[in-house]
């Protein structure tokens, strides 16, 4: 089949319309990943949008400019109406990325939603080898059903990009991963150090790897870069506590893209729910547009006056803005802190000492996401 090529973004200014939305459907997943970004209190089933919300906000989305929906969860194809929804994404003349985990429903309903115009699909990966992928996804047998979700993929011509979140339980298999990239025909590898929110926040210690596997690990990228040239790209996120700068998170709060939840509330990025008396509104209750403009939460941090120094009179307050709000909340305890993955940031030498410390000491046990669990209790680091 022929398949689209994504329309290529343009800077957006300060307070222009967003490019991206990411649709978390749903919290349900069959994987338990200890690094997952959802939040700690995951969404049940029966609170959900349903089908006919979905479609509003899709075409409320279209109208507002944005060009790529990221049809995300949870486990999006834990979802019946994804069919419908993906068609009707199509219709409105939206680019659609399936973000998946393979596993599920994912390789029984992956023709009808290529048929329904669906235009990419990512697919995470836990690791090379089975029993690395197995281990950390929490479930037996997901690795290997991975591998033929993704040949159905390409079979039928859908352009696949792998996703693998790096951290001290698969460092060592980054190589591996790459070539596994290569052989499953995969167009686009990330290669992506672990972001600290949600579960991976909880699970820091189990999950941080030491500085010199990190240096290792970004040295075989940079070599696969130029070796695999015109046949795999490679896009990498380094970990944020042993950065020099940190990253634009979600390119600027309220500045590109927009998170709905599977209840329907509308965050700037998918962890804003961790910073205390934002208020966010809901496409429940608003139009889309409406929220975009004028919720509260999406103009608390945007733009540059709200920032204090070092970011104030810094040379790169428009290049990162100010970093990550949810780190500068989990590690300095105030929102509008510098975040403090910046080597500018009073904080920035206790984070990385942290980092190094934790790195050094014995992994405890995973704690794996669970819907209702408590976070607080550890479950055996071995898949179940
Ligand atoms: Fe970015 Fe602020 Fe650090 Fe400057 S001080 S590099 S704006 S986070
Ligand atoms: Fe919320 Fe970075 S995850 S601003």
């Amino acid at each position: 089949m022929e398949t689209r090529q994504p329309p290529q973004p343009v800077a957006a200014p300060p307070v222009g319309h967003p490019i991206g939305i990411l649709a978390e459907l749903t919290h349900r997943c069959p994987l338990r990943c200890p690094y997952c970004s959802n939040p700690l209190e995951l969404e049940r089933r029966e609170a959900e949008l349903d089908t006919a919300t979905w479609k509003r906000v899709l075409s409320e989305s279209a109208a507002l400019g944005i060009l790529h929906v990221h049809l995300s969860g949870g486990e999006p194809t834990a979802r019946p109406d994804l069919v419908e929804l993906t068609a009707h994404c199509a219709a409105e003349g939206l680019y659609t990325n399936l973000i998946t985990s393979g596993i599920g429903r994912a390789s029984g309903m992956i023709d009808a939603l290529s048929e329904a115009g669906l235009d990419h699909v990512q697919l995470s990966v836990q690791g090379a080898s089975a029993e690395t992928g197995d281990r950390i996804g929490g479930y037996k047998g997901g690795h290997a059903a991975k591998l033929e979700f993704a040949r159905k993929v390409t079979d039928l011509g859908l352009p696949l990009t792998l996703n693998a979140v790096i951290h001290r339980g698969n460092i060592h298999e980054v190589e591996d991963i790459i070539a596994l990239a290569v052989a499953l025909k995969a167009r686009r590898l990330e290669v992506a150090h672990t972001q600290y929110y949600g579960w991976a926040y909880v699970n820091r210690a189990a999950l941080m790897p030491a500085r010199p596997d990190v240096d290792r690990s970004v040295a075989l990228v940079e070599e696969a870069r130029r070796r695999l040239e015109g046949i795999l790209v490679i896009d990498m996120v380094i970990p944020d506590y042993y950065a020099r700068y940190p990253k634009p998170c979600s390119g600027g709060w309220g500045r590109r893209t927009l998170n709905v939840t599977p209840t329907g509330r509308v965050l700037p990025c998918h962890a804003a729910e961790s910073i205390p008396n934002l208020e966010f509104w809901s496409v429940r209750d608003r139009a889309l547009g409406d929220i975009w403009r004028s919720s509260p939460a999406f103009n608390a941090f945007r733009g540059t006056d709200w920032m204090r120094e070092p970011c104030r009179s810094c040379d790169r307050r428009e290049m990162d803005f100010g970093g990550c709000r949810c780190q500068a909340m989990a590690l300095a305890g105030d929102a509008a802190a510098t975040d403090p993955a910046c080597s500018l940031s009073p904080f920035h030498a206790r984070v990385e000492a942290l980092a190094t410390e934790e790195a050094a000491a014995v992994a405890p046990d995973y704690i794996y996401r669970t819907i209702g669990g408590a976070p607080g209790k550890a479950s055996e680091g071995a898949a179940s």
